[in-house]
This record gives structure tokens, sequence and C-alpha cells, in this order.
């Protein structure tokens, strides 16, 4: 298997606006990014995927970009980012950019020059499309509800968006969009930045015609068999690889909701024609239900099992992994997976991270994650600041699919805003996040999870992570050996032997707060292993084992 830099390297994900804030106004910036670069360095990682910073109205906290050659006033000047670029390449940290190319913001130049009229230079930038019978041209719905069409008196048509009203999509059928797209990527590479991760490229290239999509639960049609993998992406990622990615050495990743292992061997096929590595969605999509993600269902461990070790195995040698259990879309995975009461939450975080940051891929670490950050504990509708989850809560329990209790108690668990909520620097004021009045409540279990005091702690979370990291960098097989699932029927215990070459790792977790028996298999006993890290004290691995609860070892033969 080639060896390449991306393949070995472990990815930090900052969400800016929840990040550091150094001036006061309460939101996170540019500069407060700057001041935590010891922190990145300290805790190992060797790249940054930093959201979106670029001009936007916020519709989407970022995802809706007014301008993709600005950085957004909150966060800080261009100057600051030219520093924060060069600064993070002193220390051996590459910064990946959001590349969000699906939409843009309604308040984009290309935007408001397009609805002007319809025969606007910028007009077919954008999906519009006239009404059928006095309603939208088709019956697709919005990711953030409602429906996927807004109707423009100016014009008297319609656009489309696949998210917010405010997120009108592309139209990359358009070669002079894919022009201008390109053109902006190769002026930020040539500032020197070292990669894309790219917003649900999967959407870009929509099916001819448009067509109605199968009717769900909230009354809408669905897009996905329209424009989830459409019939021109790979050409599109094709031309974006040979006007762009190929120019440089860069990492990318594209987020792929609705993306299949058939579909992931050609978007991160090894031949490098498109991407290096896709977030595909079918771990995380386990625990959704009727009414999209919003349930209080927890996964079942062999479902999980046969999802990640079909992606194990899959990919294997014909295209590359992505790791990752938490991102700013996703609830926090020890409450999600794990366990956040006070006697399990570090010791079944630590067990999180070893499951994950032992298998095939690059991982990715998402801010507060290396602390065992939890979810919020949401009280009232008025705390939460995201757009799909308020969205949601309205428009579910206005048609009476869902009732309020049970809606909120929903979006409290799965909303994204657990995700947001500031990172936890210290046991002071904001948590140490700000001097100010932050745009979103700290979690109040700041005095008990922060970094300063996980820094001093030698037994902690974060140091657990930079642990899993450093081991990474020094054994080949972490990053290139091969994926072997043991006991899949099992729904208490995650195993699976890594294989490179003579060598072999055993990965053991138990997901559960029980003891749990555990036979060596076969082949590794009378054998003397390394135990390469572990969540409690075993200091080997024994023919017949009583895992503690939420225990993890990874031993090396
Ligand atoms: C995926 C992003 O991760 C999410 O935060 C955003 O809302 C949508 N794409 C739309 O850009």
């Amino acid at each position: 298997m080639e060896k390449k830099w991306w393949k070995s390297s472990v990815v930090y994900q900052i969400y800016p606006r929840s990040f550091c804030d150094s001036n006061g106004d309460g939101i996170g910036d540019i500069n407060g990014i700057r001041s935590k670069l010891w922190y990145l360095k300290e805790l190992g990682i060797n790249v940054i995927w930093l959201s979106p910073v670029y001009q936007s109205p916020n519709d989407d906290m970022g995802y809706d970009i007014s301008d993709y050659q600005a950085i957004m006033k909150e966060f800080g000047t261009m100057e600051d980012y030219d520093h924060l670029l060069e600064e993070a390449h002193t220390l051996g940290i590459k910064i990946m950019m959001d590349l969000v190319v699906n939409h843009t913001s309604d308040e984009h130049a290309w935007f408001v020059e397009s609805r002007k009229s319809r025969n606007n230079p910028y007009r077919d930038y954008y999906i519009w499309r006239d009404g059928k019978d006095g309603k939208e041209p088709n019956n697709w719905g919005s990711c953030f509800g409602g429906s996927a069409w807004q109707y423009d008196e100016a014009t008297d048509q319609y656009y489309l968006h696949l998210f917010s009203k405010k997120q009108p999509d592309l139209n990359w059928e358009n070669d002079a969009v894919r022009k201008s797209v390109f053109d902006m990527m190769n002026w930020w590479c040539n500032k020197g930045i070292d990669g894309f991760r790219m917003d649900v490229i999967s959407m870009i290239s929509k099916a001819p015609g448009l067509p109605d999509g199968t009717v769900g639960a909230s009354g809408y049609g669905d897009f996905g068999p329209y424009s989830v993998n459409g019939p021109r992406v790979h050409e599109f990622l094709q031309e974006m690889n040979r006007e762009v990615l190929s120019q440089y050495d860069l990492i990318t990743v594209g987020e792929c909701s609705g993306v299949t292992i058939e579909e992931a061997q050609k978007y991160a096929a090894s031949s490098g024609e498109e991407l290096n590595m896709v977030f595909q969605f079918e771990h995380m999509d386990l625990d959704g239900g009727e009414s999209f993600k919003w349930n209080h269902r927890k996964m079942k461990l062999t479902e999980l099992k046969a999802v990640m070790s079909k992606w194990q195995t899959q990919l294997y040698e014909k295209a590359w992994n992505s790791l990752y259990w938490c991102n700013h879309d996703q609830p926090r995975i020890v409450s999600r997976l794990g366990n956040d009461s006070p006697a399990w939450r570090e010791k079944s975080a630590k067990m999180l991270a070893t499951c994950l940051h032992m298998m095939q891929g690059t991982p990715y670490i998402y801010q507060g994650e290396e602390l065992g950050m939890t979810n919020y504990p949401f009280s009232s509708l008025e705390e939460f600041r995201d757009i799909e989850s308020i969205n949601a809560y309205h428009e579910l329990t206005e048609k009476g699919i869902l009732t309020p209790e049970e809606m909120f108690d929903y979006i409290s668990y799965k909303g994204r805003d657990n995700a947001r909520t500031p990172m936890q620097w210290e046991d002071g004021v904001q948590a140490g996040f700000t001097t100010g009045t932050p745009w979103i409540a700290v979690n109040p279990n700041y005095k008990e999870i922060n970094a300063r005091e996980q820094i001093e702690r030698a037994d902690s979370v974060f140091h657990y992570y930079q642990k899993l990291i450093a081991l990474r960098k020094q054994h080949d097989i972490i990053v290139y050996g091969d994926y072997e699932l043991l006991l899949p029927d099992s729904e208490e215990i995650y195993s699976y032997v890594r294989t490179y070459g003579e060598q072999k790792l055993l990965v053991i977790c138990n997901f559960t707060d029980r003891e749990i028996a555990y036979e060596l298999p076969e082949a590794f006993r009378n054998r003397k292993g390394e135990v390469l890290i572990g969540n409690d004290k075993r200091p080997e691995a024994k023919e017949a084992m009583a895992l503690t609860p939420y225990e993890a070892l990874a031993v090396l033969y």
C-alpha cells in the first residue's frame, strides 16, 4: 500500500465560533485559535480541519458563505488568518479548509445578481425553475424542513435550496460555476493551505428533470435518489482534481451522506482521481428512525460493528477510510455511545477512543472530544441556536408527528448544539472561552471537565488521546494493517485484530457498564504481547479475562 502523509495523520476539527474568543465578544475567533496552537501541538495532532471562517450571515453558522475570499468579521481579518496559517506551519500543523460549494448564502454576490432578472449573467449559477400548477417545481423537502424551493417574486420563479432558504444550491451543470469554484480553490491553495473538507459534496450533481421523490413522514418528497451521488458527481470531482487538487500536495475529504461502499470506492479510490477519503454516515445513522434522526434510541453494538467492519474491510487497498465519532453536526459521543455519568465518563470516553483510533483510516477528533466533553443539559427551547433543531422542533410538533415533550427530548439528545457549546479550557469564568457573554451557553460541567485540569493530570482523557496519537506515529500496523472482526454476535464486546506483515494488534473494548468475560482467541494464547494502551491497570492479556466496565485494551503481538 502506498504510504502518504495524510494516511498517517490525525486531524483535529475546530469549530471556530466555539473554540476560543480573543476579544470578548462571546464568539470564538481566529486569534483565539492562534492562542491555542500550543495545545494542539501538545495533543500531537498534525492537521486542523477548520470549519468555515468565511464571510457569512450565519443562517447556518458559517455554512452559508457570502464571500469565499473574505473572513467573517466576528472571526477577524485575512491578516489574522495568514498569521494563523504561518504559525501553524511553523509548528508542523497543516490546515484543511472547509469547502462549501453545494450552495452559497443568498447574500453571496453571485446570488444577489442571479435573482435580479431571468437574463442576468449569473442567473444560471443557481437552479431556477417555473412553478408547476401554481406550486413548487417538484415535491422535494429541504434538510432543514419545509419545501426545498423558495418562490422569488421579482422574477416569478423558484430557486432550489436543499438546506435553508438562505442557502441556494449552485448549478454545477453550468461550466462557469465550476470554473469560478476552481478559481477560488486555487486562490486558497496558492496561499499555502493544505487541503479541503468538502461539505455535502455528494449532492452537487442533480438528476436531469429533477423528478419528484417518494413522500415521507414530513409530507415532502425525498431528493436523495436524484441528488445524492448524482449522475455527474464523479465527473465533476475528476475535473476538480485535474484543475485544482492534483496541482498541490493536499489532504481532501468529502462529506458524503448517502455514500455506499461502491460509491466510496470511486470518490476515494487509491488511484487518486478524485478525493483522498470520504466521511460516510452509515454508523451515525444507526440510531436514526422514522422521523429522520429525531429519537432517543441507542445503537445496537452488533449493528455498529457490522457497519464499521464493512467499511474497514471493503475499502482496504481500494480506497481510504476516515474515522470519526464526532463533529459539529453530531451529539457528543460519550453521551451517545458511552456513559456520561461521573463514574464512567472518562473510562468510557477512553474506551471509545481506543476502539476508533486503533482502526484503519485517518482519525478525526472534534474539539473537546479529547476531554470527554458531554452533551448539554438543555432545559428550554430558547437555549438552542441551531436552525436544524429549531426548525425540526416546530415542523414535527406543529404537524402532530411528535409531541413537544418528545421532540424536546430528541433535540436535546441528538441536536447539533451539543457539539457547539464552548470549548472548556479551565474552571474559571465561562470556562475560559470568553470574557464576555458566549453566543451559546457553556456546559455547566466545565468545573469538572476542562483542558487545564486534564493537562495537569496524567491519567486524563486528554493524555489518553495524546498517547493514541503518538502510537499511530510509532506503529505502521495502526495505519496500514488490515482488519478482522472477532465476536460479531456479542452485544457487549467490540474486538478486532489488525495484521501487518508478521505483526498483530488485538483490540478489546467492553461497551457495557458490567464486568464481561473475554477469552483470548487461540492464536494469541501462550504468547507474550505488549499492551500498547489500556484504560485500566491490566499489565497483560491473559487467556481468560474479566473485563472491567468500559475496559479497553490494545495488545501488540
Ligand atoms: C453539512 C455541514 O456539516 C452542516 O453543518 C451544514 O449545516 C450542512 N452541510 C449544510 O452546509
